[in-house]
């Protein structure tokens, strides 16, 4: 199989070195990958959104499968552009994508599923916005409805709060077309947890659910970022309640795309509330989770590329992924002034002797080598991984690695997994 993965994060670095150790594999690109993607795929100087250049090297290399990491050319249509052109594409289609693209799209197929999920409305006017938002009091959610790269959700603790993300996004345009409207909700309290699942338009197999921190500060404060760390099970997951969503939010979502005519192929996020009913919808995305994929991964025991295949033939009925029976924690190190203004250029030295570490592996993200020498070059540089019988041991492993790194630009959080261990 000759593979095409796209994006250069550390999902796609995890994604490539999952897909490298598959004895179906005989080629490997990563567009436009990192230093990290360049250890098992051969990288291509093709950025993720250029369409034309992607299929052009598709074709011309007979590559089998393209597998899209971020949410960007999934929702512009990189699956559509790749299916015209006879390549399979582990990914949906823009109009499936809509379910991460559009916050009230995603709303109308839960309402139309019956879905567990926030209450809502949905606003053009920014003064019938306002209205609604006194009327229902806080704490109150508001969203931009369109893709806002982890920017467009305000969950105010106060009136004035949402009154004021209303004002950023609909009178100032803050966030361009994508905050034009938006959608208000009501606040759920819990603990989220990120479910993924594998998806060929009609079955749904489960594809393992995860802890993510999306605040850059300890304790979960401060800015959101993309994601300080993650860790794989979730205790406040448990089978059981894994099951539960799977039923009444993963497969039905599932089967209204498909009754709508746009079946979703490739890898569906579930963002989930985890409530005193039971769990809820928060959100869908259209891919895997970063850095939730590196943590999920690390306990994956089958071989994902026949799994990605299935999912593209309509085979995933007949399958079953295997799982280690350990715990993965995946721990990121940004550049400091992340999520802000990075620092950029910053040497990192040290990841060979952490990576050589029992348990520990190292993805990269935003890294480059100039000269040989490995610099950071954006917000997200590394996600420094363990496994381990039990979180404590993958905490401790992970966090060892960390110490071993030397990147005095570099921060990360010091207490990923706090709500399951506590802050220790
Ligand atoms: P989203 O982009 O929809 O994932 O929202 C970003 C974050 O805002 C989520 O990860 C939650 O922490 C929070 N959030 C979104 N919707 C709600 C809600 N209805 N109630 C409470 N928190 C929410
Ligand atoms: N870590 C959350 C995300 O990938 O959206």
């Amino acid at each position: 199989m000759r593979v095409l993965v796209i994006g250069s994060g550390g999902r796609e670095h995890a994604l490539c070195w999952a897909l490298a150790a598959s004895p179906l594999l005989a080629k490997l690109w990563c567009a436009p990958g990192n230093a990290g993607t360049a250890e098992f795929a051969e990288n291509l100087p093709i950025g993720a959104l250029d369409f034309s250049s992607l299929v052009q090297f598709a074709v011309e290399n007979a590559v089998d499968l393209v597998l899209p990491g971020p949410e960007a050319p999934l929702v512009a249509g990189i699956a559509d552009a790749m299916g015209a052109a006879g390549i399979a594409c582990c990914g949906p289609s823009a109009a499936a994508a809509r379910i991460e693209g559009s916050k009230s799209f995603t709303k109308e197929i839960c309402d139309a599923a019956g879905i567990p999920t926030a209450l809502w409305e949905r606003f053009d006017d920014a003064h019938a916005a306002r209205e609604f938002v006194r009327r229902r009091g806080a704490p109150i959610v508001v969203k931009a409805d369109g893709l806002a790269a982890g920017k467009g959700v305000v969950v105010a603790t106060s009136v004035a709060e949402a009154e004021e993300a209303i004002a950023a996004f609909m009178d100032r345009d803050a966030l361009g077309e994508a905050g034009r409207s938006v959608v208000i909700e009501e606040c759920l309290e819990g603990e989220e947890v990120s479910l993924f699942a594998l998806c060929d338009g009609v079955t749904a197999l489960p594809l393992g659910a995860a802890q993510d921190h999306k605040r850059v500060g300890e304790g979960d404060t401060g800015p959101n970022t993309g994601g300080m760390g993650a860790y794989s099970p979730p205790p406040a997951l448990s089978p059981a309640l894994a099951e539960a969503a799977m039923a009444r939010i993963v497969r039905p979502a599932l089967a209204e795309l498909a009754r709508q005519g746009t079946p979703f192929r490739g890898i569906l996020f579930a963002g989930l509330m985890m409530t005193a009913d039971g769990p809820k919808l928060i959100e869908f995305n259209a891919r895997f989770g970063d850095p939730e994929c590196q943590a999920v991964l690390l306990r994956l025991q089958s071989d994902l590329l026949p799994a990605l295949l299935a999912a593209c033939n309509g085979d995933l009925a007949q399958f079953s992924l295997r799982w280690r029976d350990e715990v993965a924690i995946a721990v990121v190190m940004a550049a400091r002034g992340y999520p802000g203004d990075p620092v950029k250029g910053t040497g990192i030295r040290g990841l060979e002797c952490a990576a050589a570490m029992p348990g520990v592996t190292v993805f990269q993200a935003a890294t480059q080598r100039l000269n040989g020498r490995l610099v950071a070059a954006g917000g997200r540089v590394l996600t420094v991984c363990a496994t381990g019988p039990d979180l404590q041991a993958a905490r401790d492993a992970a966090y060892q690695a960390v110490a071993a790194i030397d990147w005095p630009e570099g921060f990360c959080r010091r207490d990923i997994g706090w709500r399951a261990l506590g802050a220790g």
